[in-house]
């Protein structure tokens, strides 16, 4: 974990200074209700903070050991959750703070139930209930489990388990009045030792600020990538720490410093900026709630420094559409006669591509759906590209689901892209006949096509002719029929290769009928990746027959494709004996490079745009 650790930067200052205010606080003392905890140093004091994306940042004693008491409590709370129901826990431990000391006998005046699993007596039922579970291992789960949210291997304190299980009494007390109203329903002897070993196992400040950035990571360990909790079950957790985790000074903690938390008589506290990060805090004098007192000092201080109240969000409306373009501006590498760039330059406000970004929660969307509703006509085109998004929670995928269905039912055909990275992303395979591409690329292409279809339709019925190559097209009548009796007319099969990579450039072509494609076979994808592809009326190859270099991709037949081809010896033996000819078809060449140059930098600036 080491590794993880940034110590030179502006945040780190900040916690230094943090630290430095509050080391001479000399408020409260060690807990001594459980003897061994009385020897602990009151100096210690440590601080960590955790991200979500696994950077610790951290001052003072972050890697000496204490128990974790009372900060075990959510978890064993998660914990039980996760292997019995919810409705189960529920019928035995309630979620309502109890406004009163951790070590309050506070149970239900009817039920005798404890009113939330944060307090002794709802912490001990909920042990309880694991040890039920399963009597032989519920140790190790809990041991298993806290060392997972931990991202490390945890131990027994043994000392102070048995400080705590002989001195314990009050405790056992509890234990057995939730034997009396049958919460607890065997011997509670076992619950309680469980208890206070669970009470007793050894942290770092360092362990419970990755604990806190687990829970702060709805369950998944930001460092090991191992999931403790789901995210339910982790929302729960995080719910009772909100209400409870802070006892009678919960209210007051909210008020103040606006985070799920919790604190230990070990004196540690644990808080949680839900999605952001976790802190940790330890330092053993205790106020009389049973709360580290720097400990409180400190994350108030974070949390206005760091504005870090979990009430104060910025507002992030308008953060959603990354870029917004449309298909005269943005266009797929598919090389076209003139005619038909021509028409996509014409009507490609149709085509309209729209990058989205970050976490696709409700807000997100609806601000997503607001402007496709509100920008699109009965005509468009609609390409999503997902790559930038970050998350897409289950309530997104339903609302988007049916929004396309909808646009699609009013004929606006809309295609997304590049969203396999995401969890809950619906379609598991590429699937362009239900509209889903793995590649911006692809998906600008096939709306291209269906535009170019629709318009070929709609102007006059026939389709327009596209086999007019560019390059002839750009020559003199003369210069274009000598060139014409040079060029060899070659047939190929779909899935023909003209050339490969590495071969020598010693080839023009001109794609009369057909598609070619570019690309390389990756053996790391296992797939072939296309850089391009080529209709009819195309000029390709000429870099590397110009250059004299050797062809940087394959090019193969996607169709059965006809093309005319111009040998490298024929244009040199043009150049000596017809210059003219050789010159006016180099100057075409020449202006064919300068649109497709131009046509990409276009794209490439479009890059820098916000
Ligand atoms: O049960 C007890 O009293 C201790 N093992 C844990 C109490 C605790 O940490 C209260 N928190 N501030």
């Amino acid at each position: 974990m080491g590794n993880r650790v940034v110590n030179s930067s502006a945040i780190q200052q900040i916690m230094e200074d943090v630290h430095a205010r509050f080391r001479d606080l000399r408020d409260g003392r060690p807990a001594d209700y459980i003897p061994e905890l009385a020897k602990a140093n009151p100096d210690d004091f440590g601080i960590v903070i955790a991200t979500t994306d696994g950077r610790l940042y951290e001052v003072g004693d972050t890697t000496k050991d204490f128990t974790i008491q009372s900060i075990s409590k959510p978890f064993a709370f998660g914990l039980a959750l996760k292997l019995l129901s919810s409705e189960h826990m529920l019928a035995k431990v309630g979620v309502e703070p109890s406004g009163d000391a951790f070590n309050a006998i506070s149970l239900h005046p009817v039920t005798g139930i404890p009113r939330n699993p944060m307090i002794n007596a709802g912490a001990i039922a909920t042990t309880a209930l694991i040890w039920a579970h399963d009597p032989e291992r519920a140790e190790s789960l809990l041991l298993d489990f806290l060392s997972d949210m931990a991202g490390n291997r945890l131990s027994v304190d043994e000392n102070v388990f048995r400080s705590e299980r002989d001195t314990g009494h009050r405790n056992r007390a509890i234990g057995y009045l939730l034997r009396n109203s049958d919460v607890i329903t065997s011997s509670p002897e076992q619950a309680l030792e469980l208890y206070f070993r669970q009470c007793a196992v050894s942290v770092s400040c360092r362990d419970l600020a990755v604990m806190a950035a687990t829970l702060a990571c709805q369950g998944r360990n930001p460092i090991t990538n191992v999931v403790g909790l789901d995210a339910m079950c982790n929302t729960d957790v995080l719910a009772v720490m909100g209400s409870c985790g802070m006892y009678d000074y919960t209210g007051q903690w909210l008020y103040n410093v606006g985070m799920p938390a919790k604190s230990g008589v070990g004196g540690g506290v644990m808080a949680v900026v839900p999605g952001r990060l976790g802190i940790a805090v330890y330092s053993p004098p205790l106020d009389t709630y049973g709360n580290s007192c720097r400990g409180i000092a400190v994350c108030e201080e974070l949390s206005k420094r760091l504005e870090l109240h979990l009430f104060n969000q910025p507002n992030r409306a308008g953060t959603v559409i990354r870029s917004s373009t449309n298909g005269q501006k943005r266009y797929s590498r598919r090389w076209r006669s003139k005619v038909d760039l021509d028409l996509l330059k014409e009507h490609g406000e149709k085509i309209k591509v729209l990058q989205v970004q970050g976490v696709l929660d409700f807000a997100a969307v609806e601000e997503l759906l607001a402007h496709l509703e509100g920008s699109t006509t009965n005509e468009s085109f609609v390409v999503l590209d997902l790559a930038q998004v970050l998350a897409l929670p289950k309530v997104s995928i339903r609302l988007l689901r049916d929004a396309l269905s909808n646009l699609q039912k009013q004929g606006i055909y809309c295609l997304a892209c590049r969203g396999e990275h995401l969890e809950n992303f619906w379609p598991t395979k590429e699937s362009e006949a239900e509209g889903w591409f793995e590649s911006l690329d692809r998906a600008l292409e096939t709306v291209e096509n269906r535009l170019l279809e629709q318009l070929h339709s709609t102007q006059g019925g026939e389709r327009l002719p596209n086999n007019s190559i560019t390059l002839l097209a750009d020559l003199g009548e003369q210069t274009r029929s000598r060139l014409m009796e040079l060029l060899e007319r070659r047939h190929y099969s779909r899935n023909d290769l003209l050339c490969r990579k590495g071969d020598a450039g010693s080839e023009l072509f001109l794609v009369e009928t057909g598609l070619i494609s570019a690309g390389i076979n990756s053996s790391k994808a296992s797939k072939r990746i296309r850089f391009a592809t080529f209709s009819s009326g195309v000029c390709i190859g000429e870099i590397a027959f110009l250059n004299n270099l050797p062809r940087t991709a394959d090019l193969v037949a996607d169709e059965d494709s006809t093309c005319l081809v111009l040998h490298r010896d024929t244009f040199e033996q043009l150049q000596h004996e017809e210059p003219e000819v050789a010159i006016d078809m180099l100057l075409a060449l020449h202006r064919d490079l300068a649109r497709k140059v131009d046509r990409a930098n276009q794209q490439l600036s479009l890059l820098e745009q916000r």
